[in-house]
């Protein structure tokens, strides 16, 4: 809800306020952001101005208060007596200083539409002031309420009213200067590597998260939080900010000698300037910002319902997804049609409901370095073409998914020889390439009109209901054109999807090279990272689950050892690890022994069982032990736990399970996820549990390990959800000294999921 108030705004959601307040000089102060307020506390809540400081370059002769270097502001300039970083550069015909002053604001209805770029859909309403600077320019500050997620959003647009060119060279899309001191969380690795959190804190010095390589990168995540240094998951002040936008990025913060913190986010100044003829707007794209008291976990409630809510497409918003086999980990490109259905026929019989048939299905592309941007079947692979094989899995009760690269080509393909100049290189260098690519420059209609096209013709040719958009390369592209060349990716996705709403859309880009809030408008989910170690993904899928909802993680199971890590993990845990989020399979199948097929049909028909408190519960980071992690995903009746341990110490304690989101005085019963031990595993122990001596490395063995298992510890309790909030203890670790089946067998890298499930007579009672 937006009131204004003779030149006070308050916007409040359901339990946070921000109040803007119209200065006597006409500039934006920043009153307050953060927990609910009211408007009669405005004056309170403002940060005083009653001494002049030294050193200070005053607005305003006849005020010598009014310095806007220690004013908290919501939009600032240059020149004019701020020296903290300025949210605009530019070149007018009056210079670079700059100088946004109110001259008038509007209260729309739901949300002020912009045409190229993506937007969270439906708030509640939208602030619009128009600020004007003497050098002919006028700023529209655009500030959404989505009331029901605690989530304001920003966006920027820059208008020249002058009648002689401007040109921008930064634009942020929003800035906020909040007192306090804060610790900043960046999202931040590279391929195979994402999303890992990093703490810094905030000091006089800036600290700065950027993306220049074009997307919106796995270096740096978009997203990211400002916490006051004693907040933890649960308990202290957090801000939490992200950007609708899958281009080069730039979020800033920094704390000023009065103990105000700066923080900004949009569109990265790099290389970036953008001329603006007489008339013309730039926009930016959305910022999003919210404010929790409960810690980072109550912060992480509000932007997971906030994506499930207004940002992934209308038709998938809390619609459960099938569980998928991937042929990419499996068989590579090296496939035939005949292989592929022989997978699938032991994907469908595992319980797995979409296939998906990953790079090397068109053109001459048999190996990274050919064929990209020639979209016509290989009919060696696949005689019948797509319409064949989609028939085959059909038959099999299989839906059929398949992959792309639209925006990328190899010089070795049809495409690149007929039109070299669609690529974007460096005029008069040698390109560079990454994977053996380059990559179309979607700034011209007419390749974004050859790739709606040709990738719109083949999802007609058969019946596909899914599509992986892969992107494997960083962009050479600079400054505006880095910012074109996305606007174009949009457009492409939006022609080729819209008219499709019924395909669900993964993004992908080398895993998560672009896992944000701009693709996201577009298709619910994105491929989280190409590393399917399930040990690092619990640190990715951690750093992701701070701002993105498990209903978006492509997490999917694959072969031990691992193919990056030579990490051998139990199959229990691959499963454990990729519950929480959006479970799919991706290895040879043809290998598998009976009991690793016996435990995936249990681990799909689990799944599928609890998929909605997967996919779409309350997600939360429970408190762990240095080492471990800990996971829970609730719904009204039902909550899953999962528990996730690294290195097995000998000795170990006790371990207790603290759970979060209870309704106290409920009963709940607790039940363990039933998964089984390998016989193999235990090598040359089994002399313990049988009489006969046998070689470990034998055929009695080896068979053994392929027909039977050792069941793990079967835990069942009873408790209160107030006793499992306050933490229960769970069986004895296996410590050396004796198996028998209540004790919790964890080697390296073990884990369980436990279920608890509120007692029928409890109902949906919620005290
Ligand atoms: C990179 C993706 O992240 C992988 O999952 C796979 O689709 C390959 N590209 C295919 O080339």
């Amino acid at each position: 809800m937006i009131e204004v108030h003779d030149g006070l705004f308050c916007l409040h959601t359901k339990s946070t306020s921000m109040l803007l307040r119209r200065t006597a000089f006409g500039h934006l102060e920043l009153v307050h952001y953060g927990a609910a307020a009211d408007a009669a506390d405005a004056d309170a809540l403002a940060v005083k101005r009653t001494i002049a400081y030294g050193c200070a370059t005053n607005y305003a002769a006849n005020d010598p208060t009014y310095c806007l270097d220690v004013v908290p502001l919501a939009w600032s300039g240059e020149a004019r007596g701020d020296y903290r970083e300025a949210p605009i550069e530019w070149d007018t015909d009056l210079g670079a200083a700059s100088d946004f002053r109110y001259a008038a604001h509007e209260i729309l209805d739901g949300a002020a539409i912009m045409e190229r770029l993506p937007q969270a859909r439906t708030p509640d309403q939208t602030l619009a002031i128009t600020l004007t600077d003497e050098a002919g320019a006028e700023l529209i500050l655009f500030f959404s309420v989505f009331g029901d997620t605690d989530v304001i959003t920003r966006r920027a647009v820059l208008k020249n009213t002058s009648d002689t060119p401007i040109t921008v060279k930064k634009l942020m899309s929003s800035l906020l200067d909040l007192p306090g001191r804060f610790v900043m969380t960046t999202f931040s690795g590279g391929w195979i590597a994402e999303a890992r959190a990093e703490r810094v804190p905030v000091g006089a010095a800036r600290v700065v998260n950027e993306a220049v390589t074009g997307f919106s990168s796995n270096r740096h995540n978009p997203g990211f939080l400002l916490s006051e240094p004693d907040a933890g998951e649960d308990h202290g002040r957090v801000y939490g900010f992200n950007l609708i936008w899958s281009g080069n990025h730039y979020a800033a913060a920094q704390r000023s000698f009065q103990g105000i913190t700066r923080v900004m986010q949009g569109v990265s100044p790099a290389d970036f300037a953008k001329k603006l003829a007489p008339g013309e707007s730039f926009c930016t794209p959305e910022a999003v910002m919210s404010f929790s008291d409960a810690g980072f976990n109550g912060l992480s409630a509000h932007m997971h319902d906030f994506v499930n809510r207004h940002i992934v497409p209308a038709h998938w918003q809390e619609r459960e997804r099938p569980v998928l086999y991937n042929s990419w980990e499996g068989c590579g490109m090296d496939f035939t049609e005949r292989r592929l259905v022989e997978l699938a026929k032991k994907a469908a019989k595992l319980g797995c409901e979409l296939f998906v048939l990953d790079d090397g299905w068109f053109g001459a592309r048999n190996s990274e370095t050919a064929g990209l941007g020639d979209y016509a079947v290989n009919k060696k692979k696949l005689p019948d073409g797509l319409t064949g094989l989609a028939d085959k899995l059909r038959a099999l009760g299989l839906d059929f998914g398949l992959w792309f690269e639209p925006e990328a080509v190899n010089p070795d393909s049809d495409l690149y020889r007929a039109h070299p100049d669609w690529a974007i290189t460096e005029p008069g260098r040698e390109p560079v390439y990454g994977r053996n690519e380059l990559l179309l420059d979607l700034t011209r209609p007419e390749v974004r009109d050859y790739i709606v096209d040709s990738v719109g013709a083949v999802l007609d040719s058969a019946d596909i209901r899914y599509v992986k958009w892969d992107m494997n390369r960083h962009s050479t592209a600079l400054g505006a054109k880095a910012y074109d060349y996305i606007l174009g990716f949009y457009d492409v996705l939006r022609r080729i999807f819209a008219p499709r709403p019924e395909i669900l859309l993964e993004n992908c880009a080398s895993g998560g090279n672009r896992f944000d809030l701009g693709v996201l408008c577009f298709g619910p989910q994105v491929w989280a990272s190409d590393d399917t170690d399930p040990i690092e993904r619990l640190d990715i899928q951690n750093g992701l689950s701070y701002l993105y909802p498990l209903s978006c993680m492509g997490t999917h199971v694959s072969a031990a050892p691992h193919s990056q890590t030579l990490r051998q993990t139990p199959l229990s845990t691959r499963g454990n690890v990729s519950f929480f989020g959006l479970l799919g399979y991706e290895l040879d199948l043809k290998f598998l022994s009976s009991v690793d097929e016996k435990d995936i049909r249990s681990q799909i028909e689990f799944y599928k069982k609890y998929r909605s408190l997967f996919q779409f519960g309350r997600f939360t980071r429970l408190p762990a032990p240095e080492g471990e992690t800990r996971w829970q995903v609730a719904r009204e009746d039902c909550a899953a736990a999962g528990m996730f341990y690294r290195l097995a110490p000998a000795a170990p304690g006790m371990d207790e399970l603290r759970l979060a989101d209870l309704a106290p005085k409920a009963r709940y019963t607790v039940m363990a996820r039933q998964q089984n031990l390998r016989v193999g595993d235990f090598g040359e122990l089994v002399r313990y549990v049988v009489p006969v001596r046998l070689n470990p490395k034998g055929v009695v063995m080896s068979t053994a390990d392929s027909i039977y298992v050792m069941p793990d510890c079967a835990e069942v309790m009873e408790a209160s959800g107030a006793a499992l909030m306050s933490g229960i203890r769970l069986e004895n670790r296996y410590a050396g000294t004796g198996y028998n089946e209540n004790i919790r067998m964890l080697r390296d890298f073990g884990s369980r999921v436990y279920i608890v499930q509120k007692q029928k007579e409890w109902g949906d009672s919620e005290t």
